[in-house]
């Protein structure tokens, strides 16, 4: 069922997807209800049990918590940890702080953009690698560096970031086979 995306729309009318099964963020809940300054942890709970806060969660926060939804979209948007879209399994964080962007980091970007037929931002068709250009990751002396999961990937090159990420298809392959 298609997702309506417009959050002002009356209540009445919005469509659920199916597929999100909202029964997960209940414990947080009941946790976080009547705790005042709610909104940001019930938000990073949500993230955590999608990858990202779907749509629909900001209307269940909004009935069953009664944040507003203004508030809670304004948080979700002003923050970068927070992702309003579905994300892959790997996520690729290229580093663009001064070190790393001085380092030519944008050519990691562009050789990862290339391999990958996707622009940042955004997720592969099959769900398996979402790209992000983020800021210092704390490991200048290793500029440019790109972060996958809990590794950290240091003095890169176009070529070597992509070489990382075939790595990990070619891991993905074997673990499906
Ligand atoms: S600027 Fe890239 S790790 Fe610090």
């Amino acid at each position: 069922m298609r997702i309506n995306r417009k959050l002002n729309k009356p209540k009445e009318v919005i469509e659920i997807n199916d597929e999100i099964d909202l029964s997960l963020i209940n414990p947080l809940i009941n946790i976080y209800k009547t705790k005042k300054g709610n909104l940001i942890p019930l938000l990073q709970g949500v993230q955590s049990i999608y990858g990202y806060i779907p749509e629909e969660a900001f209307y269940k926060l909004n009935k069953d918590v009664g944040l507003e939804l203004a508030a809670m979209y304004g948080v979700a948007t002003f923050y970068s940890q927070f992702r309003l879209n579905p994300v892959g399994k790997h996520i690729i964080k290229v580093c663009h702080g001064t070190a790393c962007h001085v380092q030519n980091a944008s050519k990691i970007t562009d050789a990862i953009m290339d391999s990958l037929k996707i622009n940042d931002g955004e997720t592969t068709e099959d769900n398996m690698f979402t790209l992000e250009s983020v800021a210092c990751l704390g490991c200048c002396s290793l500029a440019p560096v790109m972060m996958i999961g809990d590794e950290t990937y240091g003095k890169l090159t176009g070529k070597s970031s992509v070489k990382v990420i075939k790595n990990i298809k070619i891991q993905e392959s074997k673990a499906n086979n």
